[in-house]
């Protein structure tokens, strides 16, 4: 273990103990925080869902998760069996505020164990809806009254709008203090999202650059070639705007338009976030029409396999009006900024995975090579690509070598492979640590949901309003609608993607 790190005994209680994310993403997580040293001595992990199990079963299943999902692949043997120790199961009713004496019990039961008293993490891997009768039980049974040592983290979506999202981070806030309430986005967890914040305030070089002086626009692109899967039921009532340009497109705005925080403080670089969002130019009805596009796929092929449309998925209404593809422009109204555009995309069943950030600088003032000399002239870009790719890269412009004056872009690259040597820890490896810790520089705070909910507001109920006569309006494999090309081409740009195993 990290000998810097103080790690406190702690009970981590895991509602919706017996579902997927906890067997695809949290226990994975905690098994490797474990194998690493990340775990304090004294810790247990009690899961808990309405299904009957014993203790062994549900950490049988637990296994299954880690050999199917860990970045390791399948847990040792040895190693497992002393992990799957810390590992308990009990039967709950959400609803019954005897689960709530019993994990109480359970508490007490450890606290005298370990003489020490525990950090408690409660794990809310549930529906939303179950937020607030949990949040009250906790409550009521006084299992969160201890504001050093429990901490409850709160699955997204949060709220379903702005009035949702208030009402929820008000009760909240009745019963926990700000400090322990961590709302996770996953992808502040991701480390090439991370390292947007490194890359811009630990070097000098760009800050001069980093301005409408220099930059000309910006575009954040998150696409899947995915459907919804198993969870229509959820999807068919979120939409890719709430789904992931709400949370996890925004937050990467947030982080490329940040000014510096003063320290790498939780409060002041959510601050700084903050003032993101808030400088964010908002739409009126014209500008939903104008800077807003929605998609829903249609049925196609990928990667030689036949798949349904958005409409046959199970559990999604077969008339459905939900957007699985959305791109905006937004603009920033501060001195850094302004007249900058921001270009946001994301969707499902598109023809890549990737996730990546393009700024594009402004051109050169003044050609001073005959125009012949430009084989493939390209402005300044910066690409930051966060997965599958983990890499920056600047593309440039140089001469190529010969006898000839002949110029095109070549990329100067960081590449994650090439330079660390160590497997990157998933976002939920990271995000467990500090809820452990107790640092909330990567969870979002009420306010700034609020903000991102505020922001979209007139998107939701526009679309929401008016029915897309147009759905379905593009093929699985495609780069989503036509109607996403003409937003971004009508300012002269087009999207960019990154070349991924020759596939463009
Ligand atoms: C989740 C969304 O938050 O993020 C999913 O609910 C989406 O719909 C997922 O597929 C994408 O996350 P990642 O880490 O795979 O890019």
């Amino acid at each position: 273990m990290d000998s810097t790190l103080s790690l406190q005994p702690t009970i981590f209680i895991i509602f919706g103990g017996t579902g997927d994310l906890n067997s695809r993403k949290l226990a994975p997580a905690l098994y490797n925080l474990y194998l690493d040293g990340f775990l304090p001595q004294q810790f247990t992990i009690i899961g808990t869902g309405r299904t009957k199990l014993t203790d062994e079963v549900f950490s049988e299943k637990l296994l299954e998760g880690i050999n199917q999902f860990s970045r390791r692949g399948k847990a040792d043997e040895a190693k497992w069996a002393e992990f799957s120790k810390h590992v308990a199961y009990q039967v709950s009713d959400i609803n019954d505020f005897e689960t709530y004496k019993e994990f109480g019990r359970r508490i007490d039961h450890y606290s005298k164990e370990w003489n020490a008293k525990p950090n408690v993490i409660y794990y809310l891997a549930v529906s939303p809806n179950f937020f607030p009768v949990i949040a009250e039980n906790i409550s009521k049974a006084k299992l969160g009254t201890d504001t050093e040592r429990t901490r409850i983290v709160i699955e997204k979506p949060f709220g379903h709008d702005l009035e949702s999202s208030k009402k929820l981070n008000a009760l909240l806030g009745k019963i926990f203090d700000e400090k322990q309430i961590y709302r996770i986005d996953h992808y502040l967890g991701k480390e090439t999202v991370q390292n947007i914040m490194a890359f811009r305030f630990a070097n000098s070089i760009l800050e001069p650059l980093w301005n409408r002086n220099y930059i000309q626009h910006v575009q954040i692109s998150v696409t899947e070639q995915l459907g919804v899967g198993e969870r229509g039921d959820y999807y068919d009532g979120a939409g890719a705007l709430r789904d992931m340009i709400q949370n996890h497109l925004l937050q990467l705005l947030c982080l490329v338009a940040m000014e510096s925080p003063v320290s790498f403080s939780a409060d002041e670089v959510r601050n700084r976030k903050v003032d993101v969002l808030k400088a964010m130019r908002r739409f009126t009805p014209d500008d939903v029409r104008l800077s807003a596009v929605r998609g829903q796929y249609a049925k196609g092929w990928i990667e030689g396999k036949e798949v349904p449309g958005y409409r046959e998925e199970g559990k999604v209404n077969p008339q459905s009006n939900t957007e699985t593809f959305a791109a905006m422009k937004f603009f920033i109204d501060n001195w850094r900024w302004h007249g900058v555009p921001f270009y946001l995309r994301t969707g499902k069943r598109m023809h890549q995975s990737s996730s990546v950030i393009m700024i594009q600088f402004k051109d050169v003032p003044h050609y001073i090579f005959p125009t012949e000399t430009a084989e493939s002239w390209q402005q300044n870009r910066l690409i930051i690509s966060i997965q599958p790719e983990m890499s920056i890269r600047l593309q440039v412009q140089a001469k190529r070598p010969g006898l000839n004056m002949v110029l095109n872009t070549v990329d100067m690259v960081f590449d994650y492979k090439g330079t660390y040597t160590n497997d990157a820890p998933e976002a939920y490896e990271t995000l467990l640590l500090d809820t452990m810790l107790g640092d909330q520089t990567l969870f979002m705070r009420g306010d700034q949901v609020e903000a991102a909910w505020d922001l979209l507001m007139p998107v939701l109920n526009t679309w929401q309003s008016k029915t897309s006569l147009s759905f379905p309006n593009y093929s699985a494999d495609s780069w989503g609608p036509e109607a996403a090309e003409a937003l971004i081409a009508r300012d002269g740009f087009h999207w960019f993607s990154l070349p991924l195993n020759g596939k463009k």
